[in-house]
């Protein structure tokens, strides 16, 4: 290994799910076949990128793991909290993403995964009503209840170091309010006094796997950690945080594709993005109120791709769309369709309306046919293998490196910062991190 001064990655490795569905299940199956042999982690960075290091006549492309101390795929111990008794065989099973000839082989590790008690609200998810859950605890009562977990889990299955994932429903939309959600202090006393507005089921989760030394990843686009006390707490306790929303269909391509256009001084006139989808991620997404969350994530990300105000012939006030639309800029349209007979797999249709010399208007049509849940879960394993190695590598706060992975990047707003959407820069971040914590000049520039 190179001159990195990260801590090596030594013992077990818990991974801590939020949520047993329909992505965490097919994480999980991957991840225990990947390991036997039977199937491949196929579309997990941290198993197959190489990324430069040196230059010139001293370059080599090397995978992570021989750049960083990265946790084994055989050292990962999993564990979850779901809303619903299922353990993950049940739950592959009925999400019926996977095959049961992809499962069997490891059916009997998938039957010993049963989840805990889940911190829930049937208020934050209307479309969910398992039994499963956490009886009359107040928000402050359900954070100790996750804590206890979190330790009792490290305790039986002997494990080094945790990382918690939130792979559950989305949550409907919490806006964010400074007088509850602005300092740690304020959380805190919201949380004790149980303020079941203001305090998400989710951000229970979030403070008591920072507060118990583990970092947490939001892969859901709930605000959870989009606040300023998080940040705080993931400060005091020195422990990495991350979010929001996994970046696997429509947005990969969205945050993809933009700069092809931007990068040829193309103009926009429109973007509609639609999709049908029919597990239960649509049925929760059908609610209205948890559909705002999603589209809050799903809209931000081409407006700092494609940005009006540095190119208003393109895409802000002179563009087509004022004529059309009646408003400045190109129109940007994200709709999801809650269509059972499609189940997991997702169908998006972008149509993106361009215009090129002298105006002239053209089109573009994007029919991705993915499967969502087989795009989520290599995510699912690089944000955590990502995560434990910041934490190890003694980073923390918010880990601008992951927003490759994330629809909607966390960011200091606060201060006026923008997020980096744009695909490619995202990479070069996520490379720049590795080199650094491998010891190598994190030498390419994000202009
Ligand atoms: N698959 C993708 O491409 C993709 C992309 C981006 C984000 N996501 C997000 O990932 C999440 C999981 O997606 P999925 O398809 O697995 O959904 P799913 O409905 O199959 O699974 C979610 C599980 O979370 C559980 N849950 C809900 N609230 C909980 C709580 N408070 N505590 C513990 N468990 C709880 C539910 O009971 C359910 O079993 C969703 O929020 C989805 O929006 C998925």
């Amino acid at each position: 290994m190179s001159n990195s001064t990260v801590k090596p990655a030594s013992g077990k490795l818990g991974v801590l799910v939020v949520g047993l569905g329909a992505v965490t299940s097919t994480f999980m199956t991957g991840v225990l076949m990947a390991r036997k042999g039977l199937s491949k982690p196929v579309g997990a960075m941290t198993q197959y990128d190489k990324i430069r290091v040196g230059r010139g006549a001293d370059k080599k492309y090397l995978k992570y793991s021989e750049i960083v101390p990265m946790a084994d795929l055989n050292d990962i111990v999993f564990g979850a909290w779901d809303v619903y008794p299922a353990n993950a065989y049940q739950s592959a099973i009925y999400a019926e993403v996977l095959q049961e000839k992809d499962i069997n082989p490891v059916k009997d590790e998938l039957e010993q995964i049963v989840p805990m008690k889940a911190a829930f609200d049937k208020d934050y998810a209307k479309r969910l009503d398992g039994s499963n859950v956490m009886e009359n605890k107040s928000r402050w009562e359900m954070t100790e209840q996750i804590r206890e977990d979190i330790r009792n889990f490290k305790k039986e299955k002997g494990v080094e170091r945790v990382v918690v994932l939130w792979a559950a429903s989305t949550e409907v939309y919490v806006p964010i309010d400074m007088k509850y959600h602005g300092t740690l202090a304020d959380l805190e006393a919201a949380m004790k006094a149980d303020d079941k507005e203001h305090v998400a089921p989710s951000m229970c989760y979030a403070y008591a796997a920072l507060s118990e030394g583990a970092p947490f990843i939001m892969g859901a686009p709930n605000t959870t950690v989009d606040i300023p006390a998080m940040w705080e707490l993931s400060e005091k306790t020195h422990m990495p945080i991350s979010g929001k929303d996994f970046k696997t269909g429509q947005t990969l391509v969205k945050s993809g594709f933009a700069p092809i256009i931007g990068t040829r001084c193309l103009g926009l006139n429109g973007w509609f993005s639609t999709n049908i989808l029919g597990n239960r991620d649509g049925l929760v997404l059908d609610e209205p109120a948890n559909f705002r969350t999603k589209e809050v994530s799903k809209l931000s990300t081409l407006e700092s791709i494609l940005v009006a105000e540095e190119q208003p012939d393109l895409y802000g006030a002179n563009c087509g769309g004022a004529e059309k639309g009646g408003h400045q800029g190109y129109y940007h349209k994200v709709r999801i369709n809650y269509y059972p007979p499609r189940n997991d797999s997702k169908e998006g249709w972008d149509n993106i309306d361009i215009f090129g010399w002298m105006g002239y208007p053209m089109q573009i049509k994007i029919n991705f046919l993915c499967r969502d849940s087989i795009l989520a879960a290599p995510l699912c394993l690089d944000l955590v293998l990502l995560s434990d190695l910041a934490a190890r590598a003694g980073r923390h706060g918010i880990q601008r490196f992951l927003s490759f992975f994330l629809k909607s990047p966390m960011h200091d707003y606060t201060k006026n910062e923008v997020p980096v959407n744009h695909l490619f820069k995202q990479y070069t971040m996520l490379k720049n991190a590795i080199r650094e914590m491998g010891g190598y000049e994190a030498d390419e520039e994000i202009d």
